[in-house]
């Protein structure tokens, strides 16, 4: 033992505590520096959070839509305000205009196939589907919307069947 002068580790005892002190002071140094970083960086950015926001947005936001989820088919009301009111609620390029009884009344009287037909197919200056493609506003869409339209107009149409309903009724009664 008189050769270890000046060291500080003079028995095993004191080895196992500088064993242990030089893993565990730097680890708590570590720690508490980790911590202070924490608070300082939420300090900052509690008052930029809607400019932090603006700058971590993405560029571009993707939409995924499942494909094999049921479809909702969108009400009369909706196809009708999402396609077919840029003609028909101001009577453009001659459409009858929405809720103008005498507009529609002849046209209600040929009856609800004809008119689906006339949206379904166009019709003059009426475009196909009032322009839509059939993956945005199916047959049965562009039905209700007839029907919601005519009947704000004068008629008394009946709401066209769901034909998914239709077809899972079907399918229950095998
Ligand atoms: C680009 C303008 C335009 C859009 C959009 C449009 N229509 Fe029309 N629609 C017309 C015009 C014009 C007529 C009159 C056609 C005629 O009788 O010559 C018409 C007539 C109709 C008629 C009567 C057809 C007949 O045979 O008397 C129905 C029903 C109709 N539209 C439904 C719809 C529906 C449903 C939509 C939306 C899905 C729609 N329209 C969107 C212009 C439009």
């Amino acid at each position: 033992m008189s050769g270890q002068h000046g060291s500080m580790i003079k028995n095993p005892k004191q080895l196992i505590i500088m064993v242990f002190a030089a893993f565990f002071i730097p680890l708590i140094v570590i720690l508490l520096l980790l911590i202070f970083a924490d608070s300082k960086t939420k300090q900052s950015s509690v008052p930029n959070t809607e400019s932090t926001l603006k700058i971590i947005r993405p560029v571009g936001k993707l939409n995924f839509v499942d494909s094999s989820a049921p479809k909702i088919a969108k009400t009369g009301d909706a196809v009708y305000q999402s396609v077919c009111a840029s003609c028909h609620s101001s009577g453009a390029a001659g459409a009858p205009k929405f809720e103008d009884v005498a507009a529609w009344s002849g046209r209600i009287s040929k009856g609800y196939d004809y008119l689906v037909t006339s949206a379904i197919k166009g019709k003059n200056a009426m475009p196909a589907r009032g322009g839509a493609s059939p993956d945005d506003v199916s047959d049965y869409e562009i039905a209700r919307a007839v029907v919601y339209m005519a009947n704000a107009s004068g008629g008394k149409l009946k709401e066209p069947k769901d034909p998914d309903q239709a077809k899972d009724a079907r399918a229950e009664k095998k």
